[in-house]
């Protein structure tokens, strides 16, 4: 009987333990929380397990475990769904099914899973998707662009960029009574870093006569030239997006190669060569005072020329829109940003609004002090957040006043 009890305590202790992670003050519903980050945790320790063992690689076991939360393209009263392709590339598509007169806004949407997971029918995009299709009388296709590991960079950038390159034709655009001069891109989190790519890369791109309206960056990655920002010191174990998981995701970006997992993680991936570009990730220029706290700016550490040339993807402005010059920013469209407090990736949203705006773009950046990365996908069933739904309020009343 002793022995049963006290497995039974160091069990409940073990699982107290493995539960229990500080969450910030500020934090609403803060045991919801926990538990939600310990559930992304234990996800993350199995498929650690099954990598290590050789059974399968660990984006896959998180594919595996996410295909779980799929649902099929479902028409509802408001809003007609289906699954198609445009020029080659899936897409879920979502029609607004209410009479109207006059042409529609159209938003091109990018699911977030750092370019490995994820889908445009989680149940949580597929909600948000159909909602702002509703709530905006807009048509929105989500792309189901093809993931790492099985395909690096620039695949995802392409995919996105020629479903995008396609909407856009006039003759696509009058089909779905899409207005030319309403159309944007929006992606959260790898989904912002491609939606801000696909900005960029238009502006340059002689081919595509419609010009997009805005872009709506919802706490994207920009960059990963420097993986040591404040936010990755101050949030390196925050929900639901660890350091090490971002570093995984990146690398797995351009390659399963572990050697480009293991440089970044040390941040030591960026050769002496490409120092120049640091200066357009300079937190100490680029970072408000009250984002910089108390952080001391180090110069940058370099690492062997090799990486670079076997994974120049890491350089490529095409995976962090971040290294442009000034120059390429000129001409982007309206800029909405929404950066969380407790992020990794922060830093990342909040130099890129400073760029866009000293080159002149209007930009809305919307700071959460409350918040987490992936907040907003949390509005459905029991995981769902207050804060979640705030955040997915705020970016479509964003999008109803200025696409
Ligand atoms: C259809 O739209 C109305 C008004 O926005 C909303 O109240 C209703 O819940 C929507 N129906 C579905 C199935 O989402
Ligand atoms: C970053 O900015 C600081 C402050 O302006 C400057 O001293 C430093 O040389 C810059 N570093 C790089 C790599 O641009």
């Amino acid at each position: 009987m002793g022995t049963k009890l006290l497995c039974l305590f160091l069990t409940s202790a073990f699982i107290a333990y493995y539960i229990y992670t500080p969450i910030p003050e500020d934090i609403e519903e803060p045991w919801k929380v926990m538990f939600v980050s310990a559930s992304f945790r234990a996800l993350g320790h199995l498929a650690e397990v099954m990598d290590q063992l050789g059974l399968m690689h660990y984006m896959e076991v998180l594919t595996l475990l996410a295909s779980a939360d799929y649902v099929a393209p479902t028409s509802d009263e408001n809003v007609t769904v289906m699954d198609t392709e445009f020029s080659n590339v899936a897409v879920r598509l979502y029609l607004p099914r209410r009479a109207y007169d006059g042409l529609r806004r159209a938003v091109l949407f990018f699911h977030g899973g750092g370019w490995c997971l994820g889908q445009a029918g989680m149940k949580s995009y597929d909600h948000l998707t159909r909602w702002t299709s509703n709530m905006l009388n807009a048509v929105v296709v989500s792309v189901n662009y093809r993931l790492a590991p099985k395909y690096h960079f620039p695949t995802q950038f392409e995919d996105v960029y020629s479903v995008t390159k396609f909407f856009l034709q006039s003759s696509v655009l009058s089909q779905y009574g899409v207005d030319p001069d309403r159309v944007c891109v929006a992606g959260d989190s790898a989904g912002g870093n491609l939606a801000a790519a696909v900005a960029q890369q238009l502006l340059e791109d002689s081919e595509v006569k419609t010009k997009l309206r805005a872009q709506a960056l919802i706490y994207p990655a920009l960059q990963s030239l420097d993986l040591n920002l404040p936010s990755y010191q101050e949030n390196e174990n925050k929900p639901i997006l660890s350091k090490s998981l971002t570093v995984k995701f990146w690398s797995e970006y351009f390659t399963s190669d572990s050697s480009l997992r293991e440089a970044m993680a040390l941040n030591r991936h960026v050769p002496v060569e490409y120092s120049h570009l640091f200066q357009f990730v300079n937190w100490s220029n680029l970072l408000p005072a009250e984002l910089k706290k108390g952080h001391v700016y180090a110069s940058p550490t370099f690492g062997s020329p090799e990486l670079a040339q076997k994974y120049p993807g890491f350089l490529d402005p095409r995976a962090a829109p971040l290294l442009v010059s000034d120059d390429r920013l000129r001409g982007l469209p309206l800029t909405y940003v929404l950066t969380c407090e407790h992020d990794v990736l922060r830093d990342d949203g909040a130099m890129y609004v400073e760029r866009l705006r000293a080159v002149g773009i209007p930009v809305t950046h919307e700071h959460a002090k409350d918040a987490f990365h992936g907040a907003m996908t949390f509005v459905l069933g029991p995981a769902k957040l207050a804060v979640g739904q705030r955040l997915f309020n705020r970016y479509i009343e964003w999008l109803n006043e200025n696409l």
